[in-house]
């Protein structure tokens, strides 16, 4: 018995670490993209110096430059077809003639920056990360894996850099990052620099790349800059420029001072803005809007490469433009409109899906219906705040959808303990629970203060922990029922009440009150934290309402149950309680699979079948499948009992 308690604790334990490790897709548009990115950055940079006047200065780099401007022409060539692709092609051989012409460094950068921005935009490429990197251990990441060739301050002037050509960049040289944006230096981290000792940091998570990137941008920042650039920002300067992390990311000096200008300020200005906003990325956060808007982006990408032939990719965009996209604006779209969200929510899954095959038509006929509902959720969203009545409606019934899961858990236990007079245990319930709702209120202060639980991340939790709390439930069901039957009980009370009920018996009650609990909180802290933002000084009242009244009404319930469960005879009692917490576990199992559906970790079958969420109900195959198991195992476990007692 005790073994098995701990092999269950153990690998709940596993399953959430593997979880907190667990990378998110990565969406990449091909692999041909930051390869041609970076060698326009290059070509862009190191032109200049190799020319003057119209004669070559250093041989052996200019011809360097020529082939890269020849690689740039294969390289675009080999890129998927799209109805720009002539274009990009005319403006990639500008750039090779002008290299052959020798024509002045300014004329080919800016050759260079255009076909930057044309492809970024024609093919849809991700200039930007997936959310803001987490600068917190940058500094650590830099010294151990930088340093020594950059130098402590990235200066160019490490321990090795003597010995090494070309030498480590200098990050402070204006010259050399005025035309590099964040997103350039990301790229180069990533793809190291062939032919040199800057190889690639690959290793190194996404978000880790791009924290670097961010850092190394900031070296080539004065304090003077960035007061200027805050100052600048302040009064409202250049936010029609700089509108996301997008543009952040993409934006070099050059192109800052030439925005600037365009808009009636000094090219200092803009990269004063520019600047600033490297060290305060965060006043840029992704707004619903936009995340909807990148979500209509990558679904027509997702078509182009279906219209190419590039099945795998169209599949990766199509992931994308949930995860990346509409996840993001879901739950505020959720509290305001919940049946559009559903809707958008399956046009989603079935693109993924048509996206697999190679039904371009069918595809193409998908993306036009979820981008009418995307365009519709934007509407919804503009139209703003909530009144009274739904913010009543909205914060009582979130709470009570989320909470008569777990309170029927809780009761069923705690009047199973008291039936078989084990009051004394009911503490490990109360420690379980109350350390959820602790954890709860902790879950909703980083949410709120430190990090967006968001995409993945957040289905992923939400999925693993239904499915562990199911795995728990179908365990503690067994447990029960095994106890319902009169010869066993009876030896059960003797054994358990004399005897101390086992230490970690209690602690697998004490992790079920937990787990069921916090898996709830979880989801309610997330839609309230949602919600709030939505709330005025005009419905907050009833916003705090509903959550007093869900609050209430749960109380009484809770009561209920537990007297129903105190007054019935022993063994229906058990009865009755294991066949709930198998079909609690049943409706967990088909929540949970649908997380994991949802990014992409689990196929996603459907055919027509009822949808009912509270219990867990989707029309799919492998959800149906997986509570398929989970009732035979329910099932075959009672049936075993009956025969051998
Ligand atoms: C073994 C030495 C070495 C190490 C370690 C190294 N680099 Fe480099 N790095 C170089 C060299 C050399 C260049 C110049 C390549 C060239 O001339 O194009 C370079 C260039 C770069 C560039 C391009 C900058 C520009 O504007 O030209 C970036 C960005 C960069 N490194 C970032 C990093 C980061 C971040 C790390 C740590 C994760 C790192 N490097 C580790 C040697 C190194």
């Amino acid at each position: 018995m005790r073994a098995k308690f701990l092999q269950l604790i153990v690998l709940s334990v596993l399953i959430f670490s593997g979880l907190a490790q667990a990378e998110t897709p990565a969406p990449t548009s091909t692999d041909l993209a930051p390869r041609l990115l970076q060698m326009l950055d290059y070509v862009g940079v190191d032109y200049g110096p190799t020319v003057r006047q119209g004669r070559v200065v250093n041989a052996v780099e200019y011809a360097e430059m020529e082939e890269f401007s020849g690689e740039i022409l294969n390289l675009l060539k080999a890129m998927p077809a799209s109805p720009d692709k002539a274009s990009l092609l005319q403006v990639a051989n500008t750039i090779s003639a002008a290299v052959e012409q020798r024509l002045p460094g300014e004329r080919v950068s800016q050759l260079t920056a255009e076909l930057k921005n044309d492809l970024i935009r024609s093919y849809t490429i991700v200039v930007a990360p997936q959310a803001l990197p987490d600068m917190s251990s940058v500094d650590s990441l830099f010294a151990s894996n930088c340093a020594s060739c950059h130098g402590a301050e990235g200066r160019g002037d490490g321990p090795l850099a003597q010995t090494l050509e070309p030498a480590p960049s200098n990050f402070h040289d204006i010259a050399r990052q005025h035309s590099r944006s964040v997103h350039d230096l990301y790229n180069t981290i990533s793809l190291g620099v062939p032919g040199t000792s800057m190889r690639s940091f690959s290793h190194l998570s996404d978000d880790q790349r791009w924290a670097l990137a961010m850092m190394v941008s900031r070296f080539s920042g004065s304090d003077l800059q960035r007061k200027k650039g805050e100052q600048l920002w302040q009064q409202g300067q250049l936010h029609d420029q700089f509108t996301s992390i997008a543009d952040l990311t993409s934006i070099s000096y050059a192109r800052a001072g030439e925005l600037a200008l365009s808009a009636g300020l000094t090219a200092g200005d803009g990269e004063a803005v520019l600047v600033y906003l490297r060290s305060a990325p965060e006043v840029l956060e992704v707004s619903n809007n936009e995340a909807i808007d990148s979500s209509i982006a990558k679904l027509a990408e997702s078509v182009a490469y279906a219209r190419a032939g590039n099945t795998r990719a169209a599949h990766t965009a199509a992931l994308s433009a949930y995860l990346d996209g509409f996840e993001l604006a879901e739950p505020s779209v959720v509290v305001l409109d919940k049946s559009l969200k559903l809707k958008i929510e399956k046009a989603m899954i079935e693109f993924r899906e048509l996206a697999r095959s190679n039904n371009v038509d069918a595809l193409a006929a998908k993306q036009t219906e979820a981008v009418d509902l995307l365009n519709q959720a934007k509407r919804v969203l503009d139209s703003g705040s909530m009144s009274g009545g739904a913010a009543f409606t909205g914060s009582f019934i979130i709470l009570l959808r989320e909470g008569v899961e777990a309170i029927l858990v809780l009761a069923a236990i705690m009047a199973a303990l008291i039936k078989t007079g084990r009051r004394d245990a009911i503490k490990y319930i109360h420690a379980g629970w109350i350390g959820a709702v602790v954890l709860g209120v902790i879950t909703w202060w980083v949410a709120e203060n430190l990090i967006s639980i968001s995409g993945a991340s957040r289905e992923l939790t939400e999925g693993v922990a239904a499915l562990v709390a199911a795995a728990i439930l179908i365990y503690v069901g067994f447990w029960l029922h095994n106890a319902s039957h009169s010869q066993r009980w009876k030896q059960f009370v003797e054994q358990k009440v004399t005897n101390a009920m086992e230490g970690s018996t209690l602690w697998v009650l004490a992790l079920v009150s937990f787990i069921a609990v916090y898996r709830e909180m979880f989801e309610t802290v997330l839609f309230y934290q949602a919600m709030w933002v939505q709330v005025d000084a005009g419905s907050e009242h009833s916003f705090i309402m509903g959550i007093v009244a869900a609050i209430a009404l749960l109380v009484v319930i809770s009561f209920l149950v537990y007297r129903l469960g105190v007054k019935l005879p022993i063994r229906q009692f058990f009865q009755i309680n294991a066949i709930l917490l198998f079909v609690l576990a049943v409706v967990f199992a088909g929540q949970g699979v649908a997380r994991l559906q949802e990014v992409g970790m689990v196929g996603a079958s459907h055919f027509s079948f009822p949808r009912i969420e509270m219990l867990g109900i989707y029309p799919t195959e492998q959800t149906l499948g997986l509570q398929l198991v989970v009732l035979i195992i329910g099932a075959g476990l009672m049936l075993y009992q009956r025969r051998s007692s």
